[in-house]
């Protein structure tokens, strides 16, 4: 049994994944199994990666015969019920978010067997899981860097969080990202925005109580790389969309995808997730877009206890005047927050996807009980949040 990190009271832990990024980095990936013992590794990626010929790319140089397993898209319990029946001793997973928290289920259930329910919720995890190397196709969810993977459970998207989930090794090489469709990257790439801003405006590490799992809200070892992560979102996001092949931009969009995942998953997020969380159980819609349509309710509800906060961000990423006061610097980030949604056709409100005035009271209730995420916003979520998602229905 691993000992959990000791946290609180300004105590702080971090954990990571071992890293190695830039192009062409999944050379390394037979060296990387040799290293962790793996011999017979299960390849988890999905029918699209395959088709699109970046597992080939991500496996080039393997000189084994991988079986491979295929994920589906945002998994749900069953989906682990039928894994192949060979013999195998670790994971590669290739792909996007979904391959990505797949390959961490899959890896529990290699060490430890019984099914995917078992494990379900905050620290279920009994024991050290197989050795898991995680290559993600995309740059968004950061699921690379982190602890938790998304598992759907009647209907629900529950999370299962544990430190023995982190993958052993992130292979994150951004050319793999090439080509990669326009509406993909404006999806996964808008999760990457929102993680670094949120973790970086996340409660203070000193005023969360102590809790099983290591979102312990924004702190001096995670601040940098929220900070990093935004600068270089913010810079490349836009580019990348329109230009799928811009290798700069992809460069910028992958190593700030990553930095955001290592970054939120210490120190966790903020209202925008958990009101994206409780409308994406309602309405099914990507991730990506149910956090465009919460960011202005999510930004606007914490505003009032994040004001010097989002002036300084609205400084640094240069889109707030140098003679803007506070007020106005902070209402800056927030327009050019919107503005980013808007410049790629992402939903801008609960209306746009279409939910109405008759569904408020399920949002507001689905919202209070993500523990995992209110926990660490500045602001303490309550009923009052109504007011900003009665007014993103109208
Ligand atoms: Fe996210």
């Amino acid at each position: 049994m691993h000992d959990r990190p000791l946290v609180g009271e300004g105590r702080i832990a971090f954990a990571t994944p071992e890293t190695e990024f830039g192009e062409g980095v999944t050379d390394r990936l037979p060296e990387t199994l040799d290293r962790l013992g793996v011999d017979a590794p299960l390849v988890v990626t999905d029918r699209g990666v395959e088709s699109a010929g970046v597992l080939d790319a991500a496996l080039d140089g393997l000189d084994l015969d991988p079986t491979v397993h295929y994920a589906t898209t945002e998994p749900s319990v069953e989906d682990f019920e039928d894994l192949p029946d060979v013999e195998v001793d670790g994971v590669v997973a290739v792909g996007g978010g979904s391959c990505l928290d797949t390959a961490k289920v899959v890896a529990t259930l290699l060490a430890h067997g019984g099914t995917a329910s078992d494990y379900l919720g905050v620290d279920k995890v009994p024991g050290p899981v197989a050795p898991t190397v995680a290559i993600p196709t995309t740059s968004g969810t950061g699921s690379q860097a982190t602890q938790t993977a998304v598992v759907s459970f009647d209907g629900v998207k529950r999370g299962m969080s544990d430190e023995l989930l982190r993958p052993d090794v992130a292979l994150v090489d951004p050319a793999l990202t090439h080509g990669l469709p326009r509406d993909v990257t404006a999806r996964s790439g808008f999760d990457a925005f929102v993680h670094s801003l949120e973790s970086l405006t996340a409660r203070d590490h000193t005023q969360v109580e102590p809790r099983p799992i290591n979102y312990q809200g924004a702190n001096p070892i995670s601040r940098p790389l929220s900070r990093q992560a935004l600068e270089l979102v913010h810079g490349a996001y836009e580019q990348a969309v329109a230009d799928g092949d811009d290798r700069e931009a992809r460069r910028d969009l992958s190593l700030g995808s990553h930095l955001a995942g290592t970054a939120f998953s210490n120190a966790g997020l903020g209202a925008v997730h958990a009101l994206a969380s409780s409308v994406g159980g309602m309405t099914g819609r990507p991730h990506g877009e149910c956090l465009a349509a919460s960011l202005t309710a999510g930004l606007r509800y914490n505003l009032p206890v994040r004001r010097e906060e989002y002036a300084d961000v609205a400084q640094t990423l240069g889109v707030a005047r140098p003679e803007d006061d506070t007020d106005e610097a902070a209402e800056a980030l927030i327009a050019e927050c919107e503005r980013l949604r808007d410049s790629v056709g992402l939903p801008g409100s609960f209306a746009d996807l279409g939910l109405g005035p008759d569904d408020a009271d399920e949002i507001v209730e689905n919202t209070l009980i993500q523990e995992r995420r209110i926990k660490t916003n500045p602001r303490d979520v309550g009923e009052d949040i109504r007011e900003p998602v009665v007014r993103a229905l109208e």
